[in-house]
């Protein structure tokens, strides 16, 4: 008993840390604890559960997270409908949206809160006696769908409303995809084989669409609320109050509004937002002005759509003209035939662009892209920059139409279009193209981490014909390394020790570097931490594969399919006989990532060895370098250091001694 009792005490105390824990991460977008040490605490959290399930509680935060997929998503009626808002770009017709309002109200001061934009997908959650009910997208504005297995997910929407809370409410706001997630999601979806999302708010919606709520889970959603909907006993009387009770009941509320009594005050404030928005953690495109006074809301009344008091405006997507000068064919890893638009560059929401994807040739079709014409472009926020239209004025009638090739520009073998798909492929599996960007991925640092091996060596040695397959790295010697452009003794030497070492790395990082359809990193991690070992994962049937975390049907069955292949097995085979590790190896144990995408050179002498200082900085997150470039961040440098040194500075490269180093990492 005294067990349950001891357990009992320290589940309350992780649930408190972990629902404070997704304050600080969302409410103030200040998390206290790395991602580790939360999933620390949310694994610990879980297991004590599992050990004793009668401390379950719905609110727990481990319930988030349901297993069983929907078949389809449930209709639900709103108790009162979903508005839209008005929109605008220009900032003559906020003026003017103000300007009636004082018309209709002459005798009245009106206050107005500018708020956020939040581009993501609006929802309902219903509360009943302060416990959650259900969550609705907006739909049709009347009836929307039953999202609630997904909302539930979402770390920041508590089961229980804090303090004194309404017979029934229906709180309103927006879901979104958090910036640095969207990044993540569509960094793995590009490592797995997997079309990337287009922006945030395509991400947000395509995940509360998921039908397996596991899916959510492993995105992070999150939620900010703006207002109500049906509120049972409402004594509030302006919108300043309602955000003000958001934040009572523990709900995500916008971080920062502003206050204007006069059209000029809110254009201030619409740039003032303006300037800080790219710092928030969710993606905006607008700014919100909405009257404060409920009483004054009344009086002005709705459309049919919208209210008429209050108004969005939008913030203009950067947008550039400039040349389209050539169209490129890239082969993918799986062979996909990618068009890539390579214009004179030109500078857009602060980076400079030269390149634009697009997409496929019935894209190119459709928007009658020609090589030669003008073409505006847009980037906004994370968007990924993409040829909007071609300015037809500037056609010269010079301009080349582009068809997609027949033959792959690689290899030359005929290409392949599954009816009814858009994608053209080159089903060729020696493809040299395909076998470079193969070999890249299982190189790069999120796989295998072979340095020296990067994009310029993966081609000479495919090329020269000293690599076809993955395996084959294992086979290199001096000899054949000697022979290839800029390759002295002491890199031959480095780069050799580099493939030795990567043979002792966890197996997840193997599986992550076969480039197995739908695995990325995150899934591979998790296969290895499930199934052990590469060999109990090779022979896994699609059930016990099913039975990993967030592996469905389509997951499982294309890691199947991918052992299943003879050509595949026979690789597995020969890997092993170079020595890989296939079980699950030994990884540094992370303290913390505060040197997280951080690249270090360490030169000159130190007071212990380099590797005792390579592995402080793996364990913060940090990378390790054997020279300093472009790339660098730190040059660690002891006593005598030389012409690592003078190219740091060069480059300007931050030069820290061992002590800094020492404050550095704390
Ligand atoms: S108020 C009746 N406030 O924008 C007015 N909406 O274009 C209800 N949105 O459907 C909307 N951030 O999904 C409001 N701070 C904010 C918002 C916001 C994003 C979305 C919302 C709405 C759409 C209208």
């Amino acid at each position: 008993m005294k067990n349950l009792e001891t357990a009992r005490t320290r589940v309350e105390e992780l649930r408190a840390l972990i629902r404070e824990n997704d304050r600080h991460y969302w409410l103030e977008a200040a998390p206290q604890i790395s991602d580790q040490e939360y999933d620390r605490l949310y694994r610990e959290l879980k297991d004590l559960e599992a050990e004793h399930p009668q401390l379950v509680t719905p609110d727990s935060p481990t319930q988030r997270v349901s297993g069983a997929p929907l078949e389809e998503f449930a209709q639900i009626t709103h108790r009162t409908p979903m508005l839209s808002l008005d929109n605008t770009y220009s900032e003559a017709e906020v003026v003017e949206f103000f300007r009636r309002m004082i018309r209709l109200l002459p005798s009245e001061t009106i206050r107005t809160v500018i708020e956020p934009k939040v581009d993501g997908v609006a929802i309902s959650v219903f509360y009943k006696n302060g416990r959650l009910q259900y969550a609705a997208t907006r739909g049709n504005g009347t009836v929307g769908d039953d999202v609630t297995q997904n909302v539930r997910t979402i770390r920041t929407i508590p089961y229980s409303l804090q303090g004194l809370a309404p017979d029934e409410v229906e709180i309103r706001g927006e879901v979104f995809f958090p910036k640095k997630a969207f990044r993540k999601v569509n960094e793995e979806r590009e490592q797995a084989g997997e079309s990337l999302f287009a922006n945030p708010r395509n991400a947000a919606a395509g995940t509360l669409k998921q039908l397996d709520s596991r899916i959510a889970a492993a995105r992070g959603l999150g939620v900010i609320f703006y207002g109500f909907g049906y509120y049972s006993g409402s004594e509030l009387s302006s919108h300043q109050e309602s955000l003000a009770r958001l934040a009572e009941w523990g709900l995500p509320a916008p971080v920062k509004t502003w206050k204007a009594e006069s059209p000029e005050a809110v254009i201030e404030a619409i740039k003032a937002l303006d300037e800080i928005r790219h710092d928030l953690p969710y993606e905006t495109d607008g700014a919100v002005v909405k009257v404060d006074d409920y009483q004054q809301r009344e009086a002005l009344g709705y459309t049919s759509k919208a209210p008429r008091w209050a108004i969005a405006y939008k913030y203009q997507a950067e947008r550039a003209e400039t040349q389209l000068l050539s169209i490129e064919v890239q082969v993918g890893r799986s062979g996909k035939l990618t068009p890539v638009a390579n214009l004179s560059p030109v500078l857009l929401s602060g980076t400079t662009v030269s390149r634009a994807t697009l997409h496929n040739g019935e894209e190119i079709k459709r928007k009658d892209i020609r090589v030669g014409d003008h073409v505006l472009i847009e980037k906004s926020g994370e968007i990924i920059p993409a040829v909007l239209e071609v300015v037809l004025a500037r056609r010269t009638g010079h301009e080349k139409r582009f068809e997609m090739p027949s033959k792959c520009p690689s290899c030359g073998e005929p290409v392949v279009q599954t009816p009814g798909q858009i994608d053209v492929r080159c089903v060729n599996v020696e493809c040299p193209e395909q076998v470079k960007r193969r070999l890249e991925h299982f190189a790069h640092r999120g796989a295998m981490d072979i340095e020296g091996l990067g994009t310029m060596m993966v081609a000479q040695l495919v090329e020269r014909g000293l690599v076809r397959r993955v395996d084959h790295i294992y086979a290199l010697d001096g000899e054949a390394l000697g022979g290839l452009e800029r390759m002295g003794k002491k890199s031959v030497r480095n780069l050799l020790d580099a493939i030795e070492a990567s043979k002792k790395q966890p197996m997840w990082r193997l599986v992550f570097g076969l480039g197995i359809l739908h695995v990325g990193a995150t899934a591979a991690r998790e296969l290895g931490d499930f199934f052990g070992t590469l060999d109990a994962l090779r022979k896994a049937s699609l059930e016990e594969l099913q039975k990993a975390p967030n592996t469905g049907d389509v997951v499982a069955q294309s890691i199947r399919d991918w052992f299943d292949n003879k050509d595949n097995q026979d690789l597995i085979e020969a890997l092993r006989r170079h020595g890989l590790n296939f079980g699950k190896g030994e990884e540094a144990a992370k303290v913390d990532d505060r040197l997280e995408g951080k690249t270090w050179v360490i030169t000159g002498t130190l007071s212990e060895p380099r590797e005792v200082f390579a592995d402080l900085i793996r364990s913060h997150g940090g990378r390790v370098a054997g020279s300093v470039s472009g790339k660098t961040d730190f040059l660690l440098a002891g006593e005598e250091a030389g012409s690592k040194m003078e190219k740091a500075r060069s480059l300007n490269v931050r030069v820290v001694n061992e002590e800094e180093f020492r404050q550095l990492i704390g």
